[in-house]
């Protein structure tokens, strides 16, 4: 399986919290398609109990766990659009920051459990956030969501959701992230210097506590220095 940058930060993340529970869940035979056991081995731990997304690896990936449980949202999606975004996660739907599952679970297991999340759904009222449509229209067409959505998967576990250094990763840190959002660090940071420093990183130049980024990461990182840039205007 060839994970991307995110798949293996997310994972990392993932086996500092779930550590044993996580490896026997996946090496365990998946047997029957069952989609409440899928659910209970794969997606619990970041989607919850009940789907509403508070599941106890789900605080550590930075972007909300999507809330399953939601009906006026969820019936916004097709049965086609709800397992695509599960088989394919962010390969294919960017902005939901989720790995895929295809390459863990069959097609039947898929379906399976795409059956059990349509029964989590509860009426909650109506939609009051944006809708699945508006979302990803927001995505493709906006830099700075895409940047406010990599930073948050990519850095605030350590740099903190609003730059101030203090993610949940950082709790145990010697070396504490730097407070990105402190307007006099802000103002230094540029493409080039974060490309810089992660290329510095890669090459064991910079023995910082730093994750090492893939060359394809180099895309994203004028859109996250952007979103950085509004960090320090709401201090
Ligand atoms: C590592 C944590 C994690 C795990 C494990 C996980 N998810 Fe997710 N999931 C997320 C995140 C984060 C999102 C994006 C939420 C958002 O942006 O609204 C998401 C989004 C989704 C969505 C899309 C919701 C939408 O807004 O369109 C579905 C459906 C989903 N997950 C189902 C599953 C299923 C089924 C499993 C198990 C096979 C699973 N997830 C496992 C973290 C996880
Ligand atoms: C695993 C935790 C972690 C993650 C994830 C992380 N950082 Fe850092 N970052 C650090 C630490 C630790 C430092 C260094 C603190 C020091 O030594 O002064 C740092 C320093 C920095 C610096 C300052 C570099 C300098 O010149 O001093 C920048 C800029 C930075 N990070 C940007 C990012 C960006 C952008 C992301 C997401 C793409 C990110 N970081 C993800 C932990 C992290």
């Amino acid at each position: 399986m060839k994970l991307s940058t995110g798949h293996r930060w997310m994972l990392a993340m993932l086996s500092l919290a779930v550590t044993g529970s996580f490896s026997t869940a996946m090496a365990g035979d998946p047997g029957p398609a069952n989609g409440e056991s899928i659910y209970n081995r794969f997606c619990i731990y970041c989607h919850g109990e009940k789907g509403e997304g508070d599941g106890p690896a789900g605080a550590l990936s930075g972007v909300a766990t999507g809330d399953l449980s939601n009906k006026a949202y969820m019936s916004q999606l097709t049965d086609q659009e709800l397992h695509d975004r599960i088989a394919w996660g962010e390969e294919k739907y960017p902005y939901l920051q989720m790995p895929g599952w295809r390459t863990s679970l069959s097609e039947d297991e898929i379906r399976a459990v795409m059956k059990y999340v349509r029964t989590l759904a509860v009426d909650k009222g109506p939609l009051t956030t944006p809708s699945p449509k508006e979302r990803e229209r927001k995505f493709n067409t906006d830099p700075l969501e895409r940047g406010r959505v990599y930073y948050l998967h990519y850095c605030s576990g350590c740099h903190g959701k609003s730059g101030h250094g203090d993610g949940d990763a950082a709790k145990n840190m010697t070396t504490k992230p730097v407070a990105l959002s402190n307007p006099g660090i802000a103002a230094t940071i540029t493409t080039k210097s974060v490309n810089d420093y992660l290329t510095a990183r890669k090459q064991r130049k910079d023995t910082r506590n730093m994750p090492i980024f893939e060359d394809d990461f180099k895309d994203k990182v004028d859109e996250i220095v952007l979103y950085i840039k509004t960090l320090a205007k709401t201090k």
